[in-house]
């Protein structure tokens, strides 16, 4: 991370995962710390949103519809979100992208929806191990920017975050090292710099996959990861909080 004015963010993502229990534990854990350098956000699965209560982090949902309203049986609007006080939405994980086939063009028709209803999206993108393999990488990361860059402009870039999420590590135990993550993130950097250099300094990319207690503070210090999307340890109070902290202590 560079001492800039990049906000670090700790991102947990619940997946569908976690009951009241938990939401209360979560809510009274985060409560007692201070955090002050970084962001937290919480993502629970949409029904325990509002009963999550957000004292001093940020709600974020997991999903969110295209469509401000209507005939979409199942869907939750972004005004929706809003009136439980979300701040922050996670949009093209590869995990819907591949279980709910949602393709670039959608991911950029909710990430211009979540922009339009005032709320920030946590925008992921990551390769699965084949395509690294066969050395498409960074022409796949780009493609899967582009989609998004050409729907809402890089000035957009301003108002959201990018979640790097190589899928291979998404679960696995099997974490980016810190120098991988850093090169994916120095990379997805110049790409939206050859747009707008003031728009890639100060965006927030953060990294996903595996992270954990133990691992955080290797892979934040990289200087262009400004903190963490968190699956599986961000169930557990103690083990996220960890995390926060590592984030925290590195600014
Ligand atoms: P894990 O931290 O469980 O690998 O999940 C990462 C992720 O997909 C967060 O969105």
């Amino acid at each position: 991370m560079q001492p800039q004015n990049r906000q670090p963010i700790v991102a947990g993502n619940w997946k569908m995962n976690g009951d009241p229990a938990l939401i209360e534990q979560m809510s009274a854990a985060l409560a007692q710390v201070e955090l002050n350098n970084v962001k937290v956000v919480v993502c629970p699965p949409t029904v325990y949103l509002s009963m999550l209560n957000a004292k001093n982090f940020s709600k974020g949902a997991q999903n969110v519809s295209d469509k401000s309203g209507g005939a979409f049986t199942g869907e939750t609007s972004t005004s929706m979100l809003k009136d439980v006080q979300v701040e922050y939405v996670i949009v093209g994980h590869s995990e819907r992208r591949e279980y709910y086939v949602e393709d670039n063009l959608l991911v950029a028709e909710k990430v211009a929806t979540i922009l339009d209803a005032g709320l920030t999206p946590i925008f992921c993108i990551g390769e699965s191990e084949q395509i690294r393999d066969a050395g498409q990488l960074f022409e796949f990361l780009a493609e899967q920017l582009d989609a998004v860059l050409n729907r809402v402009g890089v000035k957009n870039f301003a108002n959201l975050v990018v979640a790097y999420e190589p899928i291979w590590a998404i679960g696995t135990g099997k974490t980016a090292t810190p120098e991988q993550a850093q090169e994916v993130h120095h990379f997805i950097r110049q790409h939206i710099a050859s747009k707008d250099e003031k728009v890639a300094q100060e965006l927030v990319i953060l990294y996903g996959g595996s992270v954990n207690g133990a691992n955080a503070t290797s892979i934040f210090a990289q200087p262009d990861v400004d903190g963490g999307l968190v699956g599986g340890a961000s169930l557990k109070p103690a083990e996220f909080i960890k995390i926060c902290q590592a984030a925290n202590e590195l600014r």
